[in-house]
């Protein structure tokens, strides 16, 4: 599985996204993260499908949007038409998780569940054939600049050994406290996406950033 960066936009500067995004894109950004929070499944509020559709008008790479909201079912529809390309939801709040992914493909976009540190992986186990991309959490969801949890390494692996048994093409992607330092690691745990806010968007040079995210995780090789 190829490596993709997917810049989380949310760690950038709200009142430039739009250089945000030509900066990681010209780094070589392959996707740009969306994180959406609605102050209820997680403890901030940040962005909103207006946003999403404004990002869409200048991105030249596809939407990895990331839905930390309570009711997702509610905005499937919203957020695909907004240009989402990946959607993902929690599984911690989605009691009919096989139905929300099968619309989710529907609706054109690729399915993605992410699931929290404290999330078991057996909450994917039935679910990974309407599964396109798995995103693992390696912090408690909400804010960037958090450190990474340890223990998400030894998930991705058994993730990606889960993955290969049911014979699932499923990304896996790993999202918070994702750097320079435990790139090579997470690529060798079995992830190919990696998210990256403050790593990223901290940097005196977010483009120059990207590239060094991009070299570091490919050191796993
Ligand atoms: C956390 C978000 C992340 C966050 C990542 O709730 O889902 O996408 O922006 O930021 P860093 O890489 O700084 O942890
Ligand atoms: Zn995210």
């Amino acid at each position: 599985m190829s490596l993709r960066i997917s810049p989380s936009i949310l760690a950038g500067d709200f009142a430039h996204l739009a250089d945000a995004v030509a900066n990681v894109e010209a780094g070589g950004a392959d996707f740009i993260h969306v994180d959406v929070m609605d102050g209820h499944f997680v403890p901030n509020i940040t962005i909103g499908v207006p946003v999403v559709a404004a990002l869409k008008r200048v991105a030249k790479v596809p939407l990895d949007v990331h839905l930390m909201i309570s009711e997702p079912d509610r905005y499937l529809d919203a957020f695909v038409e907004a240009g989402a390309s990946i959607l993902t939801v929690h599984a911690e709040v989605l009691p009919h998780l096989h139905r929300t992914l099968t619309r989710i493909r529907e609706l054109g976009a690729r399915a993605g569940v992410a699931i929290n540190p404290s999330t078991p992986l057996a909450a994917i186990g039935e679910v990974t054939s309407e599964m396109d991309h798995l995103l693992v959490m390696s912090v408690n969801p909400g804010f960037s600049w958090q450190s990474f949890i340890p223990h998400s390494l030894d998930k991705i692996v058994k993730a990606r050994e889960l993955l290969t048994t049911k014979r699932s093409h499923a990304t896996i992607g790993v999202d918070g406290g994702v750097d320079q330092k435990n790139a090579a690691a997470l690529v060798r745990a079995g992830a190919s996406i990696l998210v990256a806010g403050g790593a990223i968007f901290g940097a005196a040079d977010p483009a120059e950033a990207t590239r060094a995210l991009r070299r570091s995780a490919e050191m796993a090789a």
